[in-house]
């Protein structure tokens, strides 16, 4: 079990409430000014990965303070019982152990006193020698025909890790076409269904639990399409499943030599490491799966053991905490700087906000600070040209990770240099903004006459004094996405911890599932049973409509 402090109770709260106010007026660039040292001190070395957290509003003294924090709640205490299996996910009572999977074969971790190392490496050997087999051609489909295609079928965290990584990662992909689908709004399925061949297509059913109506409709629906093209014993060929329901799959009529096994102490959205990365491992190769995995072991490492002041995970965890709790940020913006990570702040959304968006503490009672942040993104530069303007000079404050690399992938060094241009200009404008005293010698440098420049001087000051974090880490690969990705795991982690709530539920997303089916009841019969008025008469404009 977890501690349970409320960290408003501790006794550097308060200190960080007084700090919070004794420095509201807090200019970072003044900071640099005075500081030579700045930079280096808020900055992090680990492996290929280069952390400046300089450009935020914090003296040394904020991050002691934010430290002490994490030292109160107990967090290093916390953090082992993490890694070592305990019933931390307690409302589910599970453990939660998805850097389990990115374990070394020789190590010991212990569920119900089993050792699961062992399990794992079956099913990692099961997911390599199918993929291999699948990308070679050696395993062929009903018509004796290698496979082309694949779908992926999944919905949240069985859906958006392996679709964000095989997006991540498509220039080490092999020839295979992925596709996801995810969406119960039959659209999606048939934009799909266009693009396949039924003899050369793999369908990949992911479901932890194989109960979520999107995911068993959309395997349904595939495999009446797959029948009419084919015969019943042909579905053993083509359909595979990974799940946690055995019998469930059982039901559905696939193979269990065809079952690819995940356990209950894997969160669905921190399941890609498990078989529910197939499609990652079938686009990308074995090989490159099992270095993603290799990656996210070592930020485990560097989590477990770094000291706090050099901790990543643990760093950027602070901070957040300081703009959320203190300055009262709702929102986080993630821009990675490469088109390849276009679906990352997608993926953390549900990895954030189904994990923190609890107002329910560890003891029960309804919390009286705030917890999950807002989490939202595009890459950069595409995004500068959408919604940068508001970070800019909007209302709102709104911290921000940029998250860059060294080297491109592809060699296209004109592209990079002026990506990454962009890149560090964007955290530059953002800490520095413009004075007013810097608009008027501009605009009386290009010659605009006084009565024109007093007009637009306010609209041309950037206030400046917007806190980001820049991740500049040296290539795109399966090993730094797989930190990169565990990084914000950890993240998530320390978070929950400091805000004393239980990360690793997802009750909230129940109801409406539970009211759906109701509804369903509702539209496919006659009747409409009691709602409240507002649905009532929105379902019945609905049934009427579609007469
Ligand atoms: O949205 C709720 C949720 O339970 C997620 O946590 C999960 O990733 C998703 O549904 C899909 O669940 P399953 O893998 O069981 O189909």
């Amino acid at each position: 079990m977890l501690t349970n402090i409320n960290p408003t109770e501790t006794e550097v709260w308060k200190k960080l409430q007084e700090h919070f106010h004794a420095t509201k007026s807090f200019a970072i660039k003044e900071q640099f000014k005075t500081d030579s040292e700045r930079a280096d001190r808020f900055t992090i070395q680990w492996k290929d990965f280069y952390v400046d957290y300089s450009k935020n509003r914090i003296s040394q003294e904020t991050m002691d303070l934010l430290l002490e924090l994490a030292d109160e709640v107990n967090l290093k205490e916390n953090i082992q019982k993490y890694f070592d299996g305990d019933v931390i996910n307690e409302t589910e009572g599970r453990a939660v152990l998805h850097t389990a999977l990115r374990e070394n074969e020789s190590a010991k971790v212990y569920v119900d006193g089993k050792n699961i190392i062992p399990e794992i490496y079956t099913v990692k050997q099961k997911i390599k020698q199918f993929s291999d087999a699948i990308i070679s051609g050696a395993k062929k489909g009903h018509t004796g025909k290698a496979f082309t295609d694949v779908v992926n079928i999944g919905i949240g965290g069985s859906d958006l890790g392996p679709a964000m990584v095989t997006e991540a990662l498509q220039h080490y992909k092999n020839h295979l076409n992925v596709h996801f689908v995810s969406n119960v709004d039959g659209d999606h399925v048939q934009e799909v269904i266009k693009k396949l061949n039924p003899e050369t297509t793999l369908f990949v059913i992911v479901s932890k639990t194989f109960t979520t109506q999107e995911t068993l409709t959309n395997a349904m629906t595939l495999r009446k399409w797959f029948l009419t093209h084919a015969a019943e014993e042909a579905v053993a060929q083509h359909f595979v499943a990974v799940s946690t329901n055995l019998e469930k799959i059982k039901e559905f009529g696939i193979a269990a030599d065809n079952v690819f096994p995940m356990w209950n102490w894997v969160g669905g959205r921190f399941s890609l490491w498990s078989a529910v990365g197939l499609s990652v491992s079938l686009a990308t190769g074995y090989e490159n799966f099992d270095k993603l995995l290799a990656g996210a072991h070592d930020m485990d490492e560097h989590f477990k053991s770094a000291e706090f002041d050099q901790n990543i995970p643990v760093v950027l965890a602070l901070l957040s905490i300081w703009y959320n709790n203190f300055y009262g940020a709702e929102s986080e913006a993630i821009i990675p700087y490469t088109q390849y990570l276009h679906r990352f702040s997608a993926y953390l959304q549900q990895g954030i906000m189904e994990s923190n968006g609890k107002s329910v503490d560890r003891k029960g009672n309804c919390v009286n600070y705030e917890t999950g942040t807002l989490i939202w993104g595009e890459p950069g530069t595409n995004s500068q040209h959408a919604f940068f303007q508001l970070i800019h000079q909007g209302t709102k404050l709104i911290p921000a990770d940029f998250i860059g690399y060294v080297h491109s992938l592809n060699n296209n060094e004109d592209h990079h240099e002026k990506l990454m241009a962009n890149f560090f200009a964007q955290t530059e404008a953002l800490l520095n903004g413009k004075t007013k005293e810097e608009v008027i010698s501009e605009l009386s440098a290009a010659g605009m006459e006084a009565s024109q420049l007093q007009k637009l001087l306010p609209y041309k000051i950037f206030e400046g004094n917007k806190p980001t974090n820049t991740i500049l880490i040296d290539k795109l690969t399966p090993e730094s996405l797989g930190a990169l990705i565990a990084l914000y795991e950890h993240k998530i982690f320390v978070q929950g911890v400091i805000w004393n709530i239980f990360s690793y539920d997802q009750w909230g997303v129940e109801l409406g599932k539970q009211l759906a089916t109701k509804i369903l009841t509702d539209i496919k019969n006659d009747e409409i049973a009691k709602h409240d008025a507002s649905t009532e008469k929105l379902l019945t404009y609905f049934k009427k409509s579609r007469k």
